[in-house]
């Protein structure tokens, strides 16, 4: 549209024809809500499990692109998993209790992750949320909520152990991962948390779709102990009902899509329509970081990549970039101005302010070819090059200049610009034009403190070592678990024998022994997986010790194929022994496709070796430095990681691990 517009400036007034949209920005008119902040979200499940086994200063340096703020992402929120012993996407993350009366506040690495992530930002949200629990909580039942008070009891001693062993203050807490909410629970879950002295400590409910708006209007109790609803993946849209609660709205796991450019285009839109649209004044990332093996549930779907601590290289992706676009203009606290919205030929711009005269406006014009999320369905738009002419107004009426960041995403040619600062922007009696192109992020502020971070280049990505070994006797104290297992069902910790045990005090034990109340479906058998799934000819060994007289098991496996979700149909060349005195070499992880069986003469109680070798299609296995079966024919996988892992849920240890690869 062309418009014929004057500036008047003193005695001279200026007109002229330009071709541009307006959009007025004021402050005056009243505020919007308050932005809670960007949040990326570790866990759901066990999506840091390599970060922790960097070597400094690369590990320092992904947590500053993280979370330092004025540096890359300076993210507000972090959000992560209460560990629950079972699958939850990506592995399994230990709880604070695996049984009744057992605690714990050392396990994992989500202590140490808040805790770094306050180190850099001591404002920074904590937010913690179960996906699973323990067995023993629900009694045998597959639910959390078959004893509330239990449930809840268990939730806020996490949230009291990270203040007495980590001073750490935990923010929100969540209820029950994308599963239905039980609004009974959710009161219960309060009163725990007031009678313990945590008045201040928020529900964000239910981490699903919108229905429980619906309930929390009909049930003014729940109502009352809910202060956030929190939705998933809203594609930016909310429900009238939502809004009709008056509640806080936050978009609290969204994201989801492969850190490539159409991932940041992704983010990009999403982080400034979830509030155009759907008036989410707070959006987390699902996930953080991608530190686990690739070839798992969702590969790289993290503001940036860390996934190889073997070499130390880690990928700083464009969504770390789109983030700083916000939050390094924004805190939260700062009020989102009702002068937000869509551009007239594609695309959305939010205004912010800190109340004291600061403004940042963030533009985007991501396309819908270039920013399609992993879900929900995105529907058909067009965005087209156009140029926009802000009006300030209010406050902002005497702004004179601004600070311009951006970003470009060029499809065509693959090169492109992220979060640059481009020369300071006049403002002409209220008046700036953008010739704004599409795929592109703008940020308009006052603030002058934006830096691009950077480190020099990490080193060169490399495959996981061909020759491994672990002999569990090394270990960093502030981890439970061996580097690089990643557990896909049961948990596999450094266990440390106190009475005479002979060669082998310092172990890796398997330790859940009843099934969890699950969140995916986790195999009946334990399994940590390790190494390269490109693997082909490899030779596990491992020192075992079946603790479980009769009925015990365990294995050491090579070319496993499948983790995360879909563990139960794990592929590979399972080479058992059982308490009973028997072997089985088995195809698969549930033991059904038996390639090889027979005596073996193993025990619990006592330690045995194990040694798989895999060579094209034949596999063998020793025993105790002795064959014990040969010429097992194994046509697929023809590749996977090597695994160690039991029989059904029960305590096994393993020592000296080895693998090597051809
Ligand atoms: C903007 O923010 C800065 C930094 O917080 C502050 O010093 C200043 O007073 C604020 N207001 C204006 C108008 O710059
Ligand atoms: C933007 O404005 C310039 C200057 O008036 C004009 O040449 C250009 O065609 C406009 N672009 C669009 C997309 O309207
Ligand atoms: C610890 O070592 C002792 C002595 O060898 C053994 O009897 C016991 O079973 C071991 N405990 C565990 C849990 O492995
Ligand atoms: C030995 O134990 C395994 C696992 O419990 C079982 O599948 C197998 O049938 C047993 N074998 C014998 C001979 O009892």
């Amino acid at each position: 549209m062309a418009s014929y517009f004057c500036i008047i400036l003193g005695f001279l007034s200026l007109c002229m024809y330009i071709h541009a949209e307006f959009y007025v920005i004021d402050d005056l008119i009243g505020l919007g809500r308050r932005f809670d902040g960007i949040g990326g979200l570790s866990g759901g499940g066990a999506t840091s499990r390599l970060l922790v086994n960097y070597e400094e200063p690369y590990r320092s340096q992904i947590l500053d692109y993280l979370f330092k703020p004025n540096f890359g992402a300076s993210l507000q929120i972090l959000k992560v998993e209460i560990g629950g012993d079972a699958q939850t996407t990506d592995g399994t993350e230990p709880s604070h209790m695996h049984y009744e009366g057992d605690e714990n506040y050392f396990r994992g690495y989500e202590w140490w992750l808040m805790k770094e992530a306050k180190k850099r930002n001591p404002d920074i949200t904590l937010i913690g949320l179960p996906w699973a629990f323990p067995y023993w909580l629900g009694k045998g039942q597959s639910t959390p909520y078959h004893v509330r008070d239990i449930t809840a009891s268990y939730v806020v001693s996490w949230i009291i152990g990270a203040k007495q062993y980590h001073d750490l203050d935990i923010n929100y807490v969540g209820i029950w991962n994308e599963k239905k909410f039980d609004g009974d629970y959710i009161k219960v879950l309060r009163h725990t948390l007031d009678k313990a002295g945590l008045p201040d400590v928020g529900i964000i409910a239910a981490d699903g779709n919108w229905d429980i708006s619906v309930a929390m209007e009909l049930d003014p109790h729940l109502n009352g102990a809910v202060e956030i609803i929190g939705v998933h993946y809203p594609g930016t849209n909310t429900t009238p009902e939502a809004l009709s609660t008056q509640k806080t709205l936050w978009s609290s796991e969204d994201y989801s899509t492969f850190n490539n450019d159409v991932g940041g285009g992704c983010w990009a839109r999403i982080l400034n329509q979830n509030y155009v649209n759907g008036r989410m004044t707070s959006t987390i990332s699902w996930n953080l970081v991608a530190s686990y093996y690739q070839d798992l549930s969702f590969g790289g779907d993290g503001l940036m990549t860390a996934e190889e601590p073997w070499s130390g290289n880690y990928v700083v992706e464009s969504p770390i970039w789109i983030t700083a676009h916000t939050t390094q203009f924004a805190k939260p606290g700062w009020r989102y101005l009702q002068t937000i919205g869509h551009l007239s030929h594609g695309g959305s711009y939010v205004a912010l302010t800190d109340g004291k005269g600061n403004l940042t406006v963030v533009i985007e014009t991501m396309t819908h070819e270039h920013s399609t999320c992993i879900r929900p369905p995105l529907p058909p738009y067009s965005v087209s090059p156009q140029n926009a002419t802000f009006s300030l107004k209010g406050s902002f009426a005497t702004v004179t200049e601004l600070q311009l960041w951006y970003s470009k995403f060029e499809f065509q040619h693959s090169k492109h610009t992220l979060f640059k600062k481009l020369q300071t922007v006049k403002v002409y009696a209220g008046f700036l034009t953008l010739s704004l192109d599409v795929d592109e992020v703008y940020t308009l502020t006052t603030l002058t403190t934006g830096q691009k971070g950077q480190y020099t280049d990490p080193p060169n990505s490399s495959p996981f070592p061909k020759k491994y070994l672990d002999d569990f006797n090394v270990r960093n104290p502030a981890f439970d678990e061996a580097p690089y297992f990643a557990d896909q069902t049961g948990v596999f910790e450094y266990f440390q024998n106190l009475t005479d045990p002979g060669p082998h005090v310092f172990t890796l034990r398997q330790v859940v022994t009843q099934r969890p109340i699950a969140w995916a479906n986790d195999a009946d058998q334990t399994i940590s997986v390790i190494g390269d799934h490109s693997w082909e000819d490899v030779t596990v060994s491992c020192d075992v010790l079946i603790e479980t007289t009769n009925s015990g098991g365990v294995f050491i496996a090579a070319r496993v194929d499948k983790g995360g979700e879909s563990v139960r149909e794990a592929m590979g060349i399972f080479f058992w022994v059982f308490a009973n005195g028997t072997y089985r070499v088995t195809n698969d992880i549930g033991g059904k496709m038996v390639r090889a069986e027979g005596l073996s003469g193993t025990n619990a109680g006592k330690w045995h070796t194990l040694t798989l070798t895999v060579k094209g299609q034949w596999a063998y296995g020793i025993l105790n430095g002795y064959p014990l079966w040969e010429n097992a024919v194994i046509l697929n996988p023809k590749n996977g990681w090597a695994a160690i892992g039991t029989y059904s849920f029960e305590y096994a240890q393993f020592d000296n691990f080895q693998v090597l690869a051809d």
